[in-house]
């Protein structure tokens, strides 16, 4: 593949993907037909057609409710299966996957089914694609604390599986403190911990995040240089920020690639990576969003050498599997 010798298809780690969002039309529509699933549009086109979003929200209700087409674990081996032979053929050697289980329990998928799906293809994928893997699994903010906790105790007999906790969905009213007793019960239990913050909310979420729920990694943290005592915050202790530009484009967090404050940021000295979030709905994979900021702010070869590193830096590696994958 002549591509993998693009600039943006460096070995790099993926560290913000949501596997629900990985659902490309195509594979929506199969699944919809194996499941007798009705879904409420023509075909692959009227679908993508459908891919336009004002914010947040308006991206969330679409990816919930296709979501319905995913129901055994044949489905979700299948979906992130998919998504590791997309992302290797970009340059991603490592993959730190989310995925949301209540938004699947909560239309009677069994935890099960979703992690015992997602691990076969997930445990499978360095010798399929020389690809190695985590799964993170994210609680929905806009449920409650107690659904949170509820789902902290189902994922118990998965543990071996499931190296972290994530925190996405409607960010703005709800702040991470509405989490602080689920992360600490999540510590105890020895899992890592991120969180979605400074997406759409403000930077006061992003301190929230460190200082209440322990989290060693920020997911976006976008609005972060709002705030520059914060900055020099995270600066000072390394912690990464997980980026997904096109992601930003699309659900309008920012008004044009080329305004994306990523350059100022690698420029302020944090510790910036660049991902995908949900590829299938926001217009590219991992090397794609790479290639895109390149574009749009005259990024040097140097610069995306340096987000490469920073990638697998950030990454939940010991320094042996971090050596073998770069
Ligand atoms: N933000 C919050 N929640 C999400 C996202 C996102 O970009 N993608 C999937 N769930
Ligand atoms: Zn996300």
């Amino acid at each position: 593949d002549a591509r993998a010798h693009l600039p943006e298809h460096l070995p790099k780690a993926e560290l913000h993907l949501h596997i629900e969002g990985t659902l490309e039309p195509e594979l929506a529509f199969a699944l919809a037909a194996r499941n007798g699933v009705d879904l409420p549009y023509a075909d692959t086109d009227a679908l993508r057609r459908a891919y336009r979003f004002e914010d947040l929200q308006s991206f969330l209700d679409l990816y919930y409710a296709l979501m319905a087409v995913l129901r055994t674990e044949d489905d979700f081996a299948e979906l992130a299966d998919a998504y590791l032979a997309r992302a290797a053929a970009q340059g991603v050697r490592h993959a730190e996957v989310f995925f949301d289980p209540q938004a699947h329990t909560s239309r009677g998928v069994p935890f099960g089914t979703v992690v015992e799906g997602l691990a076969r293809a997930l445990e499978g994928a360095e010798e399929r694609h020389g690809v190695t893997t985590r799964l993170i699994m994210c609680f929905l903010r806009d449920e409650s604390a107690e659904s949170a906790m509820a789902t902290l105790e189902e994922a118990r007999p998965y543990l071996s599986r499931i190296t972290g906790v994530g925190l996405d969905s409607a960010e703005v009213g709800h702040p991470p403190a509405k989490f602080r007793e689920v992360y600490e019960a999540a510590a105890a239990l020895g899992l890592r911990r991120v969180a979605h913050a400074g997406e759409e909310g403000p930077p006061s979420y992003i301190r929230e995040a460190l200082d209440l729920l322990g989290v060693e990694r920020v997911d976006h943290g976008l609005r972060a240089l709002e705030d520059p005592e914060l900055v020099e915050r995270l600066v000072r202790e390394g912690v990464p920020l997980t980026l997904c530009p096109l992601s930003n484009v699309r659900l309008r967090a920012v008004d044009a690639l080329a305004d994306h404050p990523l350059k100022a940021m690698m420029d302020a000295g944090l510790l910036v990576t660049v991902n995908s979030d949900d590829p299938a709905y926001f217009g590219g994979y991992a090397g794609d969003n790479l290639g895109a900021v390149r574009d749009a702010l005259a990024l040097t070869g140097e610069d995306l050498r340096r987000l490469a590193r920073n990638s697998f830096r950030a990454a939940f590696l010991d320094d042996d599997e971090e050596r073998r994958a770069r």
